[in-house]
């Protein structure tokens, strides 16, 4: 583990961010708005955890020394930022692999750019792709609009670092107030050139996916990156039957049935595996999915599936053309 914590700062009571520097003080390889790395650090036991958190702050081109992280505490999920929150201070060790961006902003500031609007939509935590959208937006003359969504105003994070960037609308939707933002009325009507880039969690990301549906937005103009375990109480043990290669893989609940394929090695194309780039879809020959990503279009979910992030109704089987 080469890298440090050089400090820790608190966001509200359930966000800390983490500050991360080489070991030897050496420079940090440059990156892009939207970027993310993937952050090693332990368990209790001295297991290796691997996390993946969006780099905060104006995005450097060029070599920088430190790394930002924003991380909110998930007392339901695996027990990551638990650790990271109860275990990791300042002269803490820590690993870094990238940085890797798949969460890009097209809609490039400059020379070039698309002519529309610009909306940034954050869900809770999601904010923090999209603070280093907002820094290049900002520094390029671009106005843009930023709209976080939160249950409650404690949950908003970061926001003195927003208000100061120029050519930013910000406006925070708090659910606990005024109940769900309507997200009809923040993407409007479609006009050639408007791009939405958006982080959060899943059910927040099919609703603008929906939205933008009803509002004539293309598909090529939302950009998502999301998160948030897919998997959810109820969901029971599925057999899934792979009809040309004629095997019978078991998927564990927890589990996705993209990790079962390439389990028994089975011959599948993949990439984000959070439901977001369709590279999984996989036709079914029958079962019932229970689709949670958020990329397939309403005919190819009628044939087929996602497998990093679906599921199956009852009975739990499904047959598909692998
Ligand atoms: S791997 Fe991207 S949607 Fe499944």
């Amino acid at each position: 583990m080469d890298y440090l914590v050089s400090q820790v700062i608190a966001h509200g009571s359930a966000v800390r961010e983490f500050q991360l520097r080489r070991k030897d003080g050496a420079a940090l390889p440059g990156w892009q708005p939207g970027a993310h790395i993937v952050v090693q650090f332990t368990d209790a036991d001295g297991g290796v955890l691997e996390r993946h958190y969006s780099l905060v702050g104006p995005a450097g081109g060029g070599a920088t020394d430190t790394y930002r992280i924003a991380v909110q505490r998930e007392d339901d999920g695996k027990g990551g930022s638990r650790r990271l929150h109860d275990a990791y201070a300042a002269g803490s060790a820590i690993g870094i692999r990238g940085p890797f961006n798949s969460f890009p902003l097209d809609a490039a500031p400059g020379a070039g750019a698309a002519p529309g609007r610009v909306l940034l939509i954050a869900g809770g935590i999601g904010i923090t792709p999209l603070v280093s959208m907002a820094h290049a937006l900002g520094a390029a003359g671009r106005p843009f609009e930023l709209h976080y969504l939160a249950r409650s105003a404690d949950r908003l994070v970061l926001l003195d670092e927003l208000r100061a960037i120029p050519h930013i609308r910000l406006a925070t939707h708090i659910a606990d107030q005024n109940g769900r933002a309507d997200l009809d009325a923040l993407l409007g009507a479609y006009e050639a050139g408007d791009s939405l880039y958006s982080c959060g969690p899943a059910p927040l990301l099919q609703a603008l996916a929906d939205a933008g549906a009803r509002n004539g937005w293309p598909a090529a103009a939302l950009h998502f990156e999301s998160f948030g375990a897919r998997t959810q109480h109820g969901d029971g043990p599925l057999t899934v039957e792979l009809a040309l290669s004629a095997m019978t893989v078991e998927v564990e609940p927890g589990s996705s049935i993209l990790a079962a394929l390439l389990a028994v090695d089975a011959f599948v194309s993949y990439d984000c595996q959070r439901g977001e780039c369709g590279k999984c879809y996989t036709p079914v020959l029958a079962g019932q999915p229970l689709h949670r990503d958020i990329c397939l279009t309403p005919a190819m979910r009628a044939t087929g599936m996602c497998t990093c992030v679906s599921w199956a109704a009852a009975p739990g089987r499904l047959v598909l053309e692998l």
